[in-house]
């Protein structure tokens, strides 16, 4: 088969393993393997290029997407899917694996209901799917972050301030519930809890221990809104970071490399078993498909 691989949205660690894997699972197993540059992007350009494990394996233990990634407005509309479909047409494309988060999930659907061949392997730091599954990149990210925040504590120690630390993740809580966790947050503000914080029981703890750990939700309130909410209450000295881009960064460990190959694997079992138009989920170490149409 000609199978074309794409990254989409926002890159996640491990997307680059994922294509390693993915590159060397298909080669071995005589399939031709292109990837579009610039995720939906590329198939509006014909922006496609060959892949093999030599240029996949330099990029596999590092974060980011070598074969780079967008998010393609163009492609959420009918037009910009016909000319996809040309294109992949144009490369005799036999299959489309799509590596991504919601948005590229959508895409996916978009290109099973224009009768391509599709396999959507999920990777996101926000783990924010439509269907139940892990996606590379969150473990990473939630670790890039106890990281970050193990080492300014340090600081903040020096000093008795209190630290508000804003996490990504979208609309999803789920990579801040998990940082909080990890670092054993004091204060943890996400959509869920913004309405029923004890700002008592926190100037409480503060007096007692003035270094306290807040963990923020992004895109919840500016983090200026917080601090002054907090010195008002606690009267102590605050201090915020946003970890941001930190969080996509971080190389991926060894747990998300090995979920990596998971979904690899998977994928190809699937064309084994010509099974298509699946998006791939890993519940608790088993690795499912789920229906894409
Ligand atoms: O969707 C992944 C993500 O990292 C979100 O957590 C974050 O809100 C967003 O992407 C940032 O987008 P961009 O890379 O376009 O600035």
């Amino acid at each position: 088969m000609r199978v074309l691989v794409l990254t989409s949205g926002g890159d996640a660690p491990g997307m680059n393993a994922v294509l390693h894997h993915l590159t060397k699972f298909l080669t071995r197993r005589g399939h031709s393997v292109f990837a579009s540059k610039h995720g939906f992007q590329g198939l509006l350009d014909d922006n496609i290029i060959a892949l093999n494990t030599a240029l996949t394996k330099p990029h596999m233990f590092f974060a980011g997407a070598f074969i780079k990634s967008s998010r393609c407005l163009e492609f959420k509309k009918k037009k910009g899917q016909d000319r996809a479909v040309e294109t992949l047409k144009k490369h005799n494309i036999d299959l489309v694996i799509i590596i991504g988060g919601d948005g590229s999930y959508q895409g996916a659907i978009s290109l099973a209901k224009l009768n391509q061949k599709v396999i959507f392997l999920p990777a996101t730091i926000d783990r924010d799917l439509q269907y139940d599954t892990y996606s590379t990149g969150f473990y990473t990210a939630a670790e890039a972050c106890a990281y970050y925040i193990s080492k300014v504590k340090m600081t903040m120690q020096a000093f008795d301030r209190i630290c508000i630390y804003e996490i990504m993740g979208r609309d999803n809580p789920s990579l801040t519930n998990l940082v909080a966790k990890k670092v054993n947050a004091d204060l943890v503000i996400t959509k869920e809890t913004k309405n029923k914080l004890d700002l008592d029981a926190f100037a409480k703890a503060h007096a007692k221990n003035p270094v306290q750990t807040v963990v923020l939700q992004e895109r919840l309130f500016p983090i200026s809104y917080v601090e002054n909410l907090l010195e008002e209450k606690t009267g102590g000295g605050i201090r915020s970071c946003v970890i941001g881009y930190f969080q996509r960064g971080k190389e991926p460990t060894r747990q998300e490399l090995s979920m990596a190959k998971l979904f690899a694997k998977q994928a190809v079992n699937n064309i084994k078993n010509k099974n298509f138009n699946v998006a791939v989920a890993i519940k608790n170490r088993e690795v499912l498909n789920h229906k894409l149409v």
